[in-house]
């Protein structure tokens, strides 16, 4: 080795670029405490710059916690620093700022997803940790407050999204048709049913069934549903990749979903194997799953490259790899999804971006 490569070399914008991750790094984690205590809410309907007392008072919280929170948000650039008449520092936050941070931001709200990678890592660091060595997948009992997370942002989007834009969209409008006229529909790892459900009220003439492989997760849909009087539904503990032996699911569903449930499962070419033996001809599937490609030379220019990759490294990833399963992980992408739906035997595959929902593609399969 010569003695210049010895020598530390110092690369300037490397070292801005690692004081960025820092401070970026530690702003996230600050947005989610005053994400979830509500603060950026409560200075958004306070709409003038307030001093730490008044904010901490609006909000029900301590006036020296506050105001620490408040100097990281001054730092980071979220929240504008003034002083008032006598000299006392007062905050504002921008309400540029707060339409895209705040509750009532809706789809454009950002500040929800401070929250995710704090709360994986209260889940699963240990054990995400421990695979680096072992290879061992981790469990979906790791991450109870993750998964009540992301069953809240899906039921926001399933209910902004699901009944009035994405079903109009499938198949040119003929989707809607069938189902207004009855049919057989099953969603896969349904989840809590919030899907499900939403399309159960609006098509009280179809039929719904509902497919998860946690136990949990069905009874509280099975009592959801009951308490909400819909009878047009039933929910199933099973696991996707294990339908083929109940003979009265062989085409006997005219639409089977799959939403953001099968990159995650353990053996995900038998669930979609299972979708095309559950099909009748005629049948359609729509499978809505990551927008982001196969390989990673192209990820690298995905504007959240780096959060997905990593929401897909601390959750994704694991639970698929539990008992040896293929742990696709979130960013399997566009290609590789197309040549498993192939090789399930769909042979018409069609992928569309979804109104409303740029993380994620609609994946239409038809039997012809
Ligand atoms: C990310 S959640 C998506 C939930 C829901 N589809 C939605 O739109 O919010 C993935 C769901 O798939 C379920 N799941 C994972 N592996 C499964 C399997 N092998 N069979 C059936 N469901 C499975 C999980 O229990 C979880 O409820």
């Amino acid at each position: 080795m010569s003695e210049t490569s010895k020598k530390p070399q110092t690369d300037s914008n490397f070292s801005e670029k690692m004081t960025d991750i820092l401070n970026y790094g530690a702003l996230n984690l600050a947005m989610s405490i005053g994400y979830q205590l509500r603060l950026f809410d409560v200075m958004d309907e306070m709409s003038r710059p307030a001093t730490a007392a008044a904010i901490a008072s609006a909000a029900g919280l301590d006036t020296r916690y506050v105001t620490e929170w408040l100097a990281v948000m001054v730092c980071g650039g979220i929240i504008d620093l003034h002083a008032d008449d006598s000299g006392q520092d007062i905050y504002d936050l921008p309400k540029s700022h707060a339409d895209m941070i705040t509750r009532r931001a809706g789809n454009a709200n950002l500040g929800v997803y401070t929250q995710e990678i704090p709360l994986l890592t209260t889940c699963a660091m240990k054990s995400v940790v421990k695979g680096f060595t072992s290879g061992d997948g981790v469990g979906y009992e790791h991450y109870p407050k993750f998964q009540q997370f992301m069953t809240e942002l899906a039921d926001a989007k399933h209910q902004q999204v699901l009944v009035d834009i994405f079903l109009p969209s499938v198949d040119d409008g003929r989707l809607i048709q069938r189902l207004q006229s009855g049919i057989h529909v099953c969603d896969l790892g349904c989840a809590e049913g919030i899907a499900l459900i939403l399309m159960a009220q609006a098509y009280p003439g179809s039929a719904f069934t509902g497919i998860d492989v946690s136990g949990d997760v069905i009874a509280k849909a099975t009592r959801t549903a009951a308490e909400m009087g819909i009878r047009n539904i039933r929910f199933l503990q099973r696991d996707a990749a294990s339908l083929e032996d109940i003979r009265e699911f062989e085409g006997s569903f005219d639409y089977i979903t799959a939403f953001d449930a099968i990159h995650d499962q353990t053996r995900p070419m038998d669930a979609l194997k299972n979708v095309r033996f559950m099909l009748k001809p005629n049948g359609l599937f729509s499978m809505v799953d990551i927008a982001a490609s196969s390989y990673l030379s192209e990820n690298r220019l995905h504007p959240m490259g780096v959060f997905l990759y990593t929401v897909s490294l601390m959750h994704c990833m694991p639970v698929g790899l539990v008992d040896g399963g293929a742990g696709l992980g979130m960013m399997w992408g566009r290609d590789r999804a197309v040549d498993m739906l192939k090789s399930a035997g769909f042979d018409h595959i069609d992928v569309t971006e979804i109104p409303n929902d740029s993380f994620n593609l609609h994946f239409l399969c038809k039997i012809c």
